[in-house]
């Protein structure tokens, strides 16, 4: 039906006649002439309709927002001063000789040409319409591209893309299952993979030695801007391999993308940080590297004072005071303070104590602050010259368990950064590692995996492991870029009696192993390869490099926040005949 696509036509073409094929993006009427932007998936093209040509011109006339028409005309160069140098086909216009409306439209639910900020629920609801903007179309398809590349670079190291099941047994990578029910097996259900992360594993047992997927995952958690309730992961595994080889593979390929769709060279080689160091400067597993201030620890100047508030957590063996320094902070107001204090409590932190440093020369003249009466000399000294406080700086401080400490104060590090510019400009990738192998769940009084459980502690020892479960360390690594966790993995359990001493710290019975994961289990003892791997969130990497402020921007069909689609309306009710022949009364 068309020769080239709207977005194609350049003075190339001059001449020429030519078919397009599109959408009425804008209709303009000027002085007897009509001008229609006809656009595709390719952008948008300038017809123009003469009233010498009477049968089209009528035709145009009636043509509305959002029609489908085809069109056949001779491509000539813009007459001088009516270029527009926005648009990349602006130096040629299309006379328009013959034109058929393919299709009529009703006004759509919003302008498609000029997008005024619409309510994302209104634009899910007309995701298709939605997607029609130039804006969305480009990060729909350079999604695509990404992947593409992906694949491509993973083809050429000898990965084979498998599939794994969908309908499966629960893996736990910490969320909440979606479940489905068994027609065939009455009262039994599927859960619907978070990962494949027991598939991949169970495939370099069966020697295929590289994997790849690109597959979706599923996990019914609180959702939020970077997370779905279906997302995609990358994932890959690798037999043969240690935690060098699959990290410097991945930075090939993660600089092979970067470097290829946006023409942005990482940095080589990436970065790496240890999971105590994150948290002790950034307060967090995850740091933006983009962002200077950091966090500055003072426990040990202030065991001695009389504040309790500092005086208890420094004297803690569990707690952690702690300073973070914002440069110009003394300009904030009393009600930016306020706000800042009230962020922090979201994170458990029980008050933001501050200083402004108005002039560092005066010492403790020099200070503004509600707890100054409560420090001596020498606290004030040593923490001024730790901070390396200069005037018109603020400082803030957190006093509390470790966990709260970091937790606030790295939030209020990166809120600070995105309320005061203090972000650098360009791409900032980091490994983490040597993560903690195993968490203290205070709730249920048990230890938890840091990762899963399938990852593998940084000993072959299981009575060391077993010994000490706090001090032990994982062979995981993440990687972070920009702040946001874009991908994590790490080396496997690969023998089987370091995989149940695992389970058994984490306090699972063997019932529940045999119940659980003994296809897993049994697997193992036939021969298993040394083997390691990566998963990364492909709808935040590609967020990341659209510019993108939610993943829902690069997904075609996302959900909302509540796990709802408002295009299909699902989920739904489903009728009583369905729910019978799984044998389901609804309570
Ligand atoms: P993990 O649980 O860290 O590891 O997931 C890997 C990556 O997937 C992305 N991600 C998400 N993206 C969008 N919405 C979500 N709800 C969501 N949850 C996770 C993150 C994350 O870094 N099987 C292991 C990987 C492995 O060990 O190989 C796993 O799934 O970017
Ligand atoms: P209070 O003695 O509770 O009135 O607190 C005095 C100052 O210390 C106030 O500015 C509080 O915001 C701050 N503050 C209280 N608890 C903490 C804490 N755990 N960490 C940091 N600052 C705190």
């Amino acid at each position: 039906m068309r020769s080239h696509y709207c977005g194609e036509i350049c003075q190339d073409h001059i001449d020429q006649t030519i078919q397009l094929c599109g959408w009425v993006h804008r209709r303009r009427d000027h002085g007897g002439v009509i001008f229609i932007d006809l656009r595709d998936k390719k952008g948008l093209v300038q017809i123009v309709f003469d009233p010498e040509n009477l049968e089209s011109f009528a035709h145009a006339e009636q043509v509305r927002n959002e029609y489908v028409l085809q069109i056949t005309g001779i491509v000539r160069i813009r007459p001088d001063g009516t270029e527009n140098p926005d648009l990349a086909t602006g130096a040629i216009e299309v006379l328009v000789e013959k034109l058929s409306v393919l299709n009529q439209a009703q006004t759509p639910a919003f302008p498609i040409d000029n997008y005024a900020e619409v309510h994302e629920d209104t634009r899910l609801r007309y995701r298709y319409l939605d997607l029609r903007r130039p804006e969305m179309l480009q990060k729909i398809m350079l999604r695509a591209q990404i992947i593409r590349q992906f694949r491509h670079f993973l083809e050429q190291q000898e990965f084979n893309e498998i599939e794994t099941p969908m309908l499966t047994k629960a893996t736990p990578e910490g969320a909440r299952d979606y479940l489905v029910p068994s027609r065939t097996h009455q009262g039994q259900f599927f859960a619907l993979p978070q990962s494949p992360q027991l598939f991949k594993q169970l495939l370099m047992m069966s020697g295929m030695d590289r994997y790849y997927q690109v597959v979706r995952c599923f996990r019914d958690e609180d959702l939020r801007s970077d997370r779905q309730p279906e997302f995609t992961q990358l994932d890959i595994e690798l037999s043969f391999v240690d935690e060098e080889q699959v990290m410097s593979l991945m930075e090939a390929m993660l600089r092979d993308v970067f470097a290829r769709v946006l023409e942005i060279p990482l940095h080589d080689p990436f970065p790496r940080m240890t999971y105590q160091e994150a948290m002790q400067r950034f307060g967090s597993d995850r740091p933006d590297l983009r962002i200077r201030l950091e966090l500055v620890d003072i426990a040990d100047l202030l065991q001695d004072v009389e504040f309790k508030v500092f005086a208890g957590p420094a004297n803690d063996e569990n707690g952690r005071v702690a300073v973070l320094r914002v440069p110009q902070g003394c300009h904030l107001t009393r009600k930016e303070i306020d706000d800042y204090t009230k962020f922090v409590g979201i994170y458990g932190a029980k008050g933001l104590a501050y200083v402004k440093v108005k002039d560092i020369q005066q010492g403790r003249e020099g200070l503004q602050s509600p707890i100054l009466k409560f420090l001596p000399d020498s606290a004030i000294e040593g923490i001024l010259k730790r901070t390396q406080a200069q005037s018109n700086d603020l400082l803030f401080f957190g006093a509390d368990k470790a966990k709260v400490v970091s937790e606030s104060l790295g939030a209020l590090r990166v809120k600070l950064a995105h309320d005061k510019g203090f972000i650098e400009h360009g791409w900032k990738p980091v490994w983490v590692t040597d993560f903690p192998m195993f968490d203290w769940n205070e709730d249920e009084q048990r230890w938890q995996a840091l990762h899963h459980p399938f990852t593998a502690p940084n000993t072959n020892d299981v009575a060391t492991l077993a010994q000490n479960p706090k001090a032990s360390l994982s062979r995981a690594y993440d990687l972070v870029l920009n702040g946001v966790e874009v991908g994590g993995g790490s080396i496997r359990i690969h023998q089987t009696d370091m995989q149940m001493a695992v389970f058994k710290i984490l306090g699972i019975t063997e019932q529940e192993i045999s119940d659980k994961f003994g296809f897993f289990v049994d697997a193992l003892k036939y021969g298993c390869p040394p083997h390691g791997g990566i998963a990364f969130g492909l709808d935040r990497l590609i967020a990341l490099m659209t510019g993108s402020a939610s993943i829902r921007e690069v997904i075609a069909f996302p959900k909302t926040q509540t796990a709802h689609c408002p295009l299909s309306n699902a989920p739904s009710i489903v009728d009583q005949r369905q729910l019978r022949e799984l044998g389901i009364r609804l309570r």
